[in-house]
């Protein structure tokens, strides 16, 4: 129970890590507000939660949407009476690659809203009961794209390299309200967000092939890193980055 009684926003948690993200913190010992863009995956969530004896409220938001942030940190405080632990994890992530040349202006600023502004937004609208609480754990998901590069993904590796560069500036800011501000930059996982990719002949066997650990990488794999940033072991611990890929991008 190593997060109990902690309150934990984790965003894009309807479906893969998130969702898996939120059912390990429940088992912690976490109330869990799940966020994600719509009902029913982010309310199964949470259903789940609660099948298992947790506690869990389901909050529709959309990152990249300021006001769906604020409502969602009201309520998650109404709820549960503060919030101690933000996870940002919604991003587009299913994306078709394709030549930089070929990128739209449109395609490049949705996942930027998304995946960076929304990365921002959303500590906006918790970090007020963060402070009250003199105390707080911000954990952003970047990805392995930023250290290996991405042909293809432009976009998508440019917003994740930009979670790391906001994970710093923010650690700086807010450690003088004992908030720590964490990356964990996972590698190829299995989940729906990537089943497009996955569909791409040879992908698969190439991302376990240049693994030290030759194995496919699960959402639970993930989890040992997110919580041990989110709890009470990681307090001196902020403005670092976790690569949890099995040995691709070592450094
Ligand atoms: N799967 C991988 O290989 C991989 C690798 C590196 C990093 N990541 C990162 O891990 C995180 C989770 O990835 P995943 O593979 O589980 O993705 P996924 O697509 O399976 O799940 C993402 C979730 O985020 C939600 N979401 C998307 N846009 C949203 C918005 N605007 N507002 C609220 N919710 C929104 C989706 O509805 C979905 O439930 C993402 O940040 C992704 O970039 C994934």
């Amino acid at each position: 129970m190593r997060l109990k009684d902690k309150v934990a926003v984790i965003t894009g948690a309807g479906r893969g890590i998130g969702k898996a993200v939120a059912l390990a913190f429940a088992d912690a010992g976490a109330n869990v507000v799940a966020v994600d863009l719509a009902f029913p995956p982010v309310e199964e969530t949470a259903d789940e939660i609660r099948a298992r004896g947790g506690r869990a409220l389901a909050v529709r938001a959309d990152v990249s949407k300021s006001d769906d942030l604020v409502k969602m940190a009201e309520a998650a405080n109404r709820e549960f009476g503060g919030i101690d632990i933000l996870i940002n994890n919604a991003a587009i992530a299913d994306i078709k690659p394709k030549p930089f040349l070929e990128v739209t202006e449109e395609e490049w600023d949705k996942i930027m809203s998304v995946n960076l502004k929304g990365v921002f937004l959303s500590c906006k609208a918790v970090f007020p009961y963060m402070k009250t609480r003199g105390k707080g754990k911000i954990v952003n998901i970047s990805s392995g794209t930023h250290f290996l590069g991405a042909p293809g993904l432009i976009h998508y590796a440019s917003s994740k390299g930009g979670v790391i560069g906001f994970t710093r500036t923010l650690s700086r800011e807010l450690g003088q309200f004992e908030i720590t501000v964490n990356s964990v930059a996972p590698g190829f996982t299995i989940t729906e967000g990537v089943s497009s990719l996955l569909a791409t002949p040879g992908v698969d066997e190439m991302t376990v092939a240049r693994r030290s650990i030759k194995r496919r990488q699960m959402p639970e794999d993930l989890i040992g890193a997110i919580v041990f940033l989110s709890s009470d072991e990681s307090d001196f611990i902020t403005g670092q980055t976790v690569v949890v890929d099995g040995g691709v991008a070592l450094h």
